[in-house]
């Protein structure tokens, strides 16, 4: 038994596929570690409380040490009071033929009691990470309802995008995956999100605007194979996510892609939340300011900071 104190940790749409893949993962020390006990309070919307029960149930018989306490919730009051962490899936899902910026109208509101419950009863110390769609902006509005939290407290997941680029030219190189450590997605997590290899050291893709295309749209093809939303590559990449951002930090001349806020670094509008390169020690994360960026990037880059901008607007900040 670990003598460490456990860190609580809300799920929202814990009823919901990507929590499924994700709870093991939380449960048997792979993002925090194999000696950190964990408290998880899981919150969905009523329609999902019966789901979640039997999703207790199923955690139980597992017989998972660190899982030190369990709460199921519909009360999103109850489920932030005291967090350490937050892990944001609840919301409305895309179906095929929808773009994530579609869900606005019906998301929106929805991170924005988020951010209001969490700024009254989470830790002002709570770490924030985003994954509803549109991840960017449903981050912004949680962040901005959420003052008593540092805005470099709050992040959302491109980290999806991030795996899938780095599998994607793992097949079409042969490279190993632990070769491929500079790719970078810039922007949105949407289709205009700019997946970047000009900064992989020897590796070059015969069509590099196919790769782009793949990357953008891999969320629809997995929505039209599999009729849902991707769930368990989600998984991973949050669990990928926190472990490198909170716990291990990035290896030595490795960056990753995390949505965070921006400070106005690569000339990106300040109070949007957008991918950059990201290296992680100690708990927070630095952006990479130094990258040399080529024309197509440059251009891939505005596409998606005025997508943000308009989403922004239609969030109405
Ligand atoms: C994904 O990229 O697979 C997720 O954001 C789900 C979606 O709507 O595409």
């Amino acid at each position: 038994m670990s003598n460490k104190s456990p860190i609580k940790i809300v799920i929202s749409g814990a009823a919901g596929q990507i929590a499924y893949s994700l709870l093991p993962m939380l449960c048997n020390g792979n993002v925090f570690g194999k000696d950190q006990p964990i408290i998880l309070n899981l919150l969905d919307i009523p329609s999902g409380l019966e789901i979640m029960k039997g999703v207790a149930l199923e955690l139980q018989d597992s017989g998972y040490e660190l899982l030190s306490d369990l709460n199921l919730t519909i009360n999103p009051i109850i489920a932030f009071k005291d967090i350490d962490i937050a892990i944001l899936l609840g919301g409305f899902p895309r179906r095929e033929g929808m773009d994530r910026k579609d869900l606005i109208d019906k998301n929106v509101p929805i991170f924005k009691s988020m951010g209001n419950i969490l700024n009254e009863h989470a830790k002002s110390t709570c770490k924030v990470l985003v994954v509803a769609n549109p991840a960017n902006t449903n981050c912004l509005v949680t962040l901005k309802q959420a003052t008593n939290i540092p805005k470099e407290n709050f992040t959302c997941l491109t980290m999806l995008d991030y795996n899938r680029a780095k599998g994607e030219i793992s097949r079409l190189t042969n490279k190993t995956l632990d070769q491929i450590n500079k790719v970078v997605i810039w922007g949105n997590h949407s289709k205009t999100q700019y997946p970047d290899i000009s900064h992989l050291d020897n590796i070059k893709i015969l069509d590099n605007n196919e790769f782009i295309k793949t990357i953008q749209t891999r969320g629809d093809q997995i929505i039209k194979l599999r009729k849902l939303s991707s769930a368990m590559s989600a998984a991973k990449a949050i669990s990928d996510h926190l472990r490198i951002w909170l716990v291990d930090g990035t290896q030595e001349g490795e960056y990753v892609s995390l949505g965070v806020y921006s400070n106005g670094a690569y000339g990106i509008s300040n109070d949007i939340i957008f991918s950059f390169p990201c290296e992680c020690k100690n708990g927070d994360y630095t952006i990479v300011g130094n990258l040399t960026l080529n024309q197509d990037t440059k251009n891939g880059i505005l596409i998606s900071e005025k997508e943000l901008l308009d989403e922004k607007k239609a969030a109405g900040y």
